[in-house]
C-alpha cells in the first residue's frame, strides 16, 4: 500500500492508543489500553485519574505496538496525535508524548481533531484484510458520529471538507446511553450493558419519547434521559420497589424491557436523520463511526435502510467505532497528504470543533 508511514497516538478520553498505520488505511498495529475498569466504581470518567493512567500506559502501549508492526524509525513519515477535542490532561499526555519523539527522531508531527479520527475509521483495513472486501467511502457522503462526548451529522464533498448538517443541542448519544444505563443499575459504560439487556426483552413495544427536532438535523438526548427517569420510577412502583430506593434492582424482564425501550428510540432517531440526511443531499455512501457506532441495532438498522437506498454504509468493526489511535492515523493520513504539519507549540484544544455551520 502506497502513502504515508504513520505513528498514531489517543488520549483524549479514557482510551489510551497507539498505532502503525500505512497510507492512512492499513493497520500494522493498534493496541488500545482501555480504562474502563478504572473508571466503573465511579461510574464516569476521573479526568485526573485518566490523565495518570494514560501516563502509565503510554509508553508500553507504543512498545507493543512497536514490535507488532515490525517497522523501523528511518520508515515512518510522521507522528499523528489528537489534540482535541478531550480532556485537557488527557490530550497533554498524548500530544508532549507524540512532541518529544518527533524532536528525538526528527519525524514531522501532525495534529489530528478526534472527531475527524472518528470519520476517518471507515477508511481503515485491519492486517491481513482483503482491499476488495472492504469498500471505501465514495463522496459525497454524509458521516454520522455518535460518541461519549459528540454527535453530529456532516455532509463530506471531498476528503477533510465538511458541512455539518446538525449537532446535539444537549447531551451526546453516548451519554444518554450511560446515563440511562446507571438509571438502570447496568453500570459503566451504559452503552454496551443497554445492547446486551435489551437483548434479552422478550416484551419489545416500550415506547420512549423522540425528540426529532422538528425538520433539522440537530439532536437531542436530554427529554429522553428525563423521560426514561420517569418511566424507571414508574416500574420501581409497579414492581412495589419504592420509586426512590435505588437500591433495589428492577426485575430483570422490565431493565430489558427499558433497555430496548430506549435504545430504540435513540436508534430510530439517528438512523431517521441520517438517511434523510443522505436522501437529501444525494450522498452516494454513508459513514457511521463514535462508540455508539459499536452498536449492533444501530448498525443493522442503518444497513438495512441504506441498502433501501442502494448506498452503501461503512462502518467500522466494533473495536474501530470505540477510541483508538489507528482512526488518529488514518485522519493524520490525509492531513499529512495535504502538506500540513504541526509545530513544536502544539497545544491541547479541549473544545476543537470539527467544522464550522
Ligand atoms: O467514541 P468513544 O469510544 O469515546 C468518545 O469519544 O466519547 O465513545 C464512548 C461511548 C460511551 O458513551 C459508550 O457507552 C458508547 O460509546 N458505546 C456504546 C456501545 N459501545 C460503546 N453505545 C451503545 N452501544 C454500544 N454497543
Ligand atoms: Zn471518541
Amino acid at each position: 500500500m502506497s502513502g504515508p508511514l504513520l505513528l498514531s497516538i489517543e488520549s483524549s478520553c479514557d482510551e489510551t492508543g497507539v498505532a502503525v498505520i500505512e497510507g492512512g488505511r492499513r493497520i500494522l498495529s493498534n493496541v488500545v489500553a482501555s480504562q474502563v475498569a478504572l473508571h466503573a466504581p465511579t461510574g464516569g470518567i476521573v479526568p485526573e485519574l485518566a490523565a495518570r493512567a494514560h501516563l502509565r500506559w503510554i509508553v508500553p502501549c507504543l512498545d507493543e505496538a512497536w514490535a507488532g508492526a515490525a517497522v523501523d524509525w528511518r520508515d515512518i513519515d510522521g507522528i499523528a496525535v489528537t489534540y482535541g477535542p478531550g480532556l485537557a490532561g488527557s490530550l497533554l499526555v498524548g500530544i508532549n508524548f507524540a512532541k518529544a519523539l518527533s524532536w528525538v527522531h526528527d519525524v514531522p508531527l501532525i495534529g489530528v481533531n478526534h472527531l475527524e479520527g472518528h470519520v476517518y475509521a471507515a477508511w481503515l483495513l485491519d492486517p491481513g484484510e482483503d482491499e476488495a472486501t472492504r469498500q471505501e467511502p465514495i463522496f459525497p457522503l454524509i458521516a454520522t458520529v455518535v460518541s461519549g462526548g459528540h454527535t453530529f451529522i456532516a455532509e463530506m464533498t471531498d476528503h477533510l471538507t465538511y458541512r455539518l448538517l446538525g449537532t446535539t443541542v444537549d447531551d451526546a448519544a453516548g451519554e444518554a446511553f450511560d446515563k440511562v444505563g446507571r438509571l438502570l443499575g447496568l453500570g459503566y459504560p451504559g452503552g454496551p450493558a443497554i445492547q446486551k439487556a435489551a437483548e434479552g426483552a422478550t416484551r419489545r413495544d416500550v415506547r420512549f419519547p423522540r425528540a426529532w427536532m422538528g425538520d433539522s438535523y440537530d439532536l437531542s438526548f436530554s427529554g429522553l434521559k428525563t423521560a426514561a427517569r420517569r418511566i424507571v420510577a414508574d416500574a420501581r412502583v409497579a414492581e412495589g420497589i419504592g420509586a426512590d430506593d435505588t437500591e433495589t434492582p428492577l426485575s430483570e424482564a422490565t431493565t430489558a424491557e427499558l433497555a430496548w425501550g430506549f435504545q430504540d428510540s435513540v436508534v430510530d432517531v439517528l438512523a431517521t436523520k441520517t438517511v434523510r440526511a443522505a436522501k437529501t443531499s444525494g450522498a452516494r455512501s454513508i459513514v457511521l463511526g463514535g462508540g455508539v457506532a459499536a452498536n449492533r441495532c444501530l448498525r443493522e438498522r442503518l444497513a438495512a435502510d441504506a441498502e433501501e437506498l442502494r448506498i452503501p454504509l461503512i462502518v467500522p468493526r466494533p473495536g474501530l467505532c470505540t477510541d483508538n489511535g489507528a482512526m488518529i492515523g488514518a485522519a493524520g493520513a490525509r492531513r499529512f497528504e495535504s502538506g500540513e504539519r504541526a509545530r513544536l507549540d502544539l497545544d491541547a484544544r479541549p473544545s476543537l470543533p470539527l467544522a464550522k455551520r
